[in-house]
């Protein structure tokens, strides 16, 4: 008797819709709305954020399982330092909860795991266990998973553009610059542009994410509050992706 199939192993419902050719090579993700999501069940915020953990594993799984080779999470902003200390210190106790919990999986799998931001805020517990996860699937090749924690956009440039003259004083940059040198100088310099920048919970705005990345990306604003995003959603917004004419500036029938 042939054994039962596996139904986590099933590829989803969607996946053969997909275009193999047209595949984003970055997508973004601003994950926004646990705070809303738990205000509407009568919860404190932080339970919102501890929901959201689900989502994020729904994201990570169907950009593996789709072939996506870079997936960016937009954790916590620089902006964010401004709430309530308590939410922020619960925050970053269920991110190290989370990176405790996820550890063996995250190890052992086909996931290169990074952050961009200034770390160096970071309560220590949480650092070193970024640093070692980090250090640990830096070769690995597979999904490059970046999460921004006390990340800006601005602060980005800004801290590009610090060490760029101080590189410069010291002699160490002779050459011209360029929008290249500029690339190299930002927080993970291989990073590709973002092609599709996702946010949930129905807002229209940047919040200050991945400012120079995203100078191109397709943008997909979705009503679901993050805690709600399920893989169903990240497929359906690869699909609405591929459908979109990118013109870079140009014209359509250019040749
Ligand atoms: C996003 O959800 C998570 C973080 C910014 C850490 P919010 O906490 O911003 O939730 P809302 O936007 O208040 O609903
Ligand atoms: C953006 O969400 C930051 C993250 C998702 C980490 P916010 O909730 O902080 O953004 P605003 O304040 O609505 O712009
Ligand atoms: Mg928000």
């Amino acid at each position: 008797m042939p054994e039962p199939r596996d139904a986590a192993k099933q590829p989803h419902p969607l996946a053969g819709l997909l275009d193999r050719r047209k595949l984003p090579r970055h997508v973004a993700i601003i994950m926004d709305g646990n705070g809303r999501w738990a205000k509407a069940r009568g919860l404190a915020r932080i339970e919102g954020h501890k929901s959201g953990i689900n989502a994020v594993k729904a994201a990570v799984e169907a950009a593996e399982e789709i072939g996506i080779p870079y997936l960016t999470l937009y954790a916590f902003s620089v902006e964010n330092w401004k709430r309530p200390e308590t939410e922020v210190r619960a925050l970053f106790k269920l991110l190290e909860h989370y990176l405790d919990r996820e550890k063996k999986k995250l190890e052992g799998g086909k996931i290169r795991f990074r952050t961009i931001g200034r770390t160096a805020d970071l309560p220590p517990r949480v650092r070193s266990r970024l640093k070692d996860l980090s250090l640990k699937t830096g070769k690995v090749e597979g999904l490059t998973l970046t999460l921004a924690l006390s990340y800006g956009g601005r602060s980005e440039i800004a801290d590009a553009v610090k060490t760029m003259v101080e590189d410069a004083r010291h002699g160490k940059l002779d050459r011209e610059i360029n929008e290249e040198t500029v690339q190299k100088y930002l927080y993970a310099p291989d990073l590709p542009d973002a092609d599709l920048l996702i946010r949930t919970s129905g807002e229209y705005r940047i919040s200050n994410f991945l400012l120079w990345q995203v100078a191109y990306a397709e943008l997909m604003i979705l009503d679901t509050l993050w805690p709600d995003f399920t893989k169903d959603h990240f497929y359906e917004a690869i699909l609405d992706y591929q459908r979109r004419e990118r013109r870079y500036g140009g014209i359509v029938d250019q040749d």
